[in-house]
């Protein structure tokens, strides 16, 4: 059997995702706070250290068997607080970067560890943003974590690439999706997200892929023999 550790599988790409696979007989569970499917894992990424306590937890259980493949897919992110950075609540501030940041990279190293000395194929996957290279005023926390993450993922790479069962870690940029992400940017205000009427417009031109088609797209990715570890894919080179 196969296993997909998935976190923000609750909606949009993630619960795509989360379908997908277990209709493709994957074995998945998702960690999220709203939890809503058959094998979800309610988790608050807000308090890092308590949500590396129960994946961790989830992943040892799971470490107990072998599997044919293994896929840890990070896709939990916010776009919360969108102002600008001197606006910002400390508190805010703190719990942005709480979900993006070191949960997110608790969820991938949690994995990395425990999965290390399986000999199946194994991929480690961070769901990046176009954001990654590019700054947007209002949204400082997420550009700078997207950044961050895909160039963790870029050195992981290269401390995999010599172990005897190393995974295969990548990144790939899902393009524009219609989820509440961007149904959350467009009820931004200008003053605090300037560029909002983009957003509007980018969804009245109908540029917003639906998050199945998506799902479709980064699953496909993931299946490809032959991935080059460090890499950003896009869904865009997919689907065109
Ligand atoms: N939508 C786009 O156009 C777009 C474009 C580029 C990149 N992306 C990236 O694609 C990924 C999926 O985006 P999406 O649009 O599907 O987002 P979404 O609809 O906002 O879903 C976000 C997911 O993250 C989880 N999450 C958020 N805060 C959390 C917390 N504190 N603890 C645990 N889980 C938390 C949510 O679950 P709960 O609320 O249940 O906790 C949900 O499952 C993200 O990494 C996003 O940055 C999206």
């Amino acid at each position: 059997m196969k296993l997909l550790l998935l976190s923000g599988g609750s909606r949009g790409l993630g619960s795509e995702l989360y379908k997908r696979y277990e209709q493709n007989s994957w074995l998945v569970y998702e960690f999220s706070r709203s939890a809503p499917h058959r094998n979800s894992v309610e988790v608050d990424f807000s308090d890092p250290l308590a949500a590396h306590a129960v994946f961790s937890r989830q992943f040892d259980q799971a470490a107990q068997q072998d599997w044919e493949e293994i896929q840890i897919v990070g896709n939990a992110a916010t776009l919360h607080p969108m102002q600008p950075l001197a606006k910002m609540q400390a508190q805010e501030l703190v719990a942005n970067t709480h979900i993006n940041i070191a949960s997110a990279l608790l969820f991938l190293s949690s994995a990395l560890d425990t999965f290390q000395d399986h000999t199946c194929r194994k991929l480690l996957v961070n769901i990046s943003s176009g954001a990654a290279n590019k700054g947007y005023a209002g949204w400082s926390l997420y550009c700078g974590a997207k950044a961050a993450l895909e160039n963790v993922v870029r050195s992981v790479a290269l401390e995999q690439q010599h172990l005897p069962h190393p995974f295969t870690a990548i990144s790939i940029n899902p393009g524009l999706i219609d989820t509440e992400m961007q149904a959350e940017i467009r009820a931004t205000s200008v003053d605090n997200f300037p560029d909002v009427q983009k957003f509007y417009k980018r969804q009245a031109d109908g540029l917003l892929r639906p998050p199945a088609q998506v799902a479709a797209a980064v699953a496909n990715i993931l299946s490809q023999p032959e991935l080059t570890p460090g890499e950003v894919y896009k869904v865009d080179d997919v689907i065109g």
